[in-house]
């Protein structure tokens, strides 16, 4: 397993990864999820397998400096429990620049990032307009 830089010709796949979880942002208009992944600030990583498989997926949001936001993280699921959502967390904090890195968890995977040192917050995602 690797983990690399997001790229354009990764797109299809971690889309496709994304649509397996019910997260449809990504396919509403290809053209803005790339402008997404490739904006100032982001650091989008892709996990690759033995063929060059996206096997997964992490986006965060940095000043570079103190504080990252995680957007996206997740593993195909035959690829899980192997450390491959570790590894991507743990690239995207380091390459991001910041000290820390915050995010929204869903209930299925809060036993994943209770496994790092952390703090627990409650946290609201507030959107004006669609989400
Ligand atoms: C959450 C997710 C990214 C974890 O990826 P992963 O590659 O399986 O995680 P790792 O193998 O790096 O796990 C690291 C540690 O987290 C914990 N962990 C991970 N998944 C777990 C689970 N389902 N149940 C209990 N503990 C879990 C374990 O302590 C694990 O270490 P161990 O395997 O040595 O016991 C993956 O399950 C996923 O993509 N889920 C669906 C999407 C999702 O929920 N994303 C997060 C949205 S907020």
């Amino acid at each position: 397993m690797r983990i690399i830089d997001f790229a354009p010709e990764h797109l299809e796949q971690v889309v496709r990864l994304c649509e397996r979880e019910g997260w449809t942002t990504f396919t509403q208009a290809r053209e803005l999820t790339l402008r997404a992944l490739l904006a100032p600030g982001v650091v989008a990583l892709i996990a690759a397998g033995e063929g060059g498989e996206v096997i997964g997926f992490a986006y965060a949001l940095s000043d570079g400096v103190i504080q990252a936001y995680l957007a996206c993280l997740v593993v195909a699921a035959g690829a899980r429990r192997r450390g491959v959502g570790r590894g991507l967390l743990e690239q995207a904090l380091a390459r991001s620049g910041a000290r820390r890195i915050d995010l929204l968890s869903a209930e299925p995977s809060a036993a994943f990032y209770a496994s790092f040192p952390h703090q627990q917050a409650r946290g609201y995602r507030i959107a004006l307009g669609p989400s």
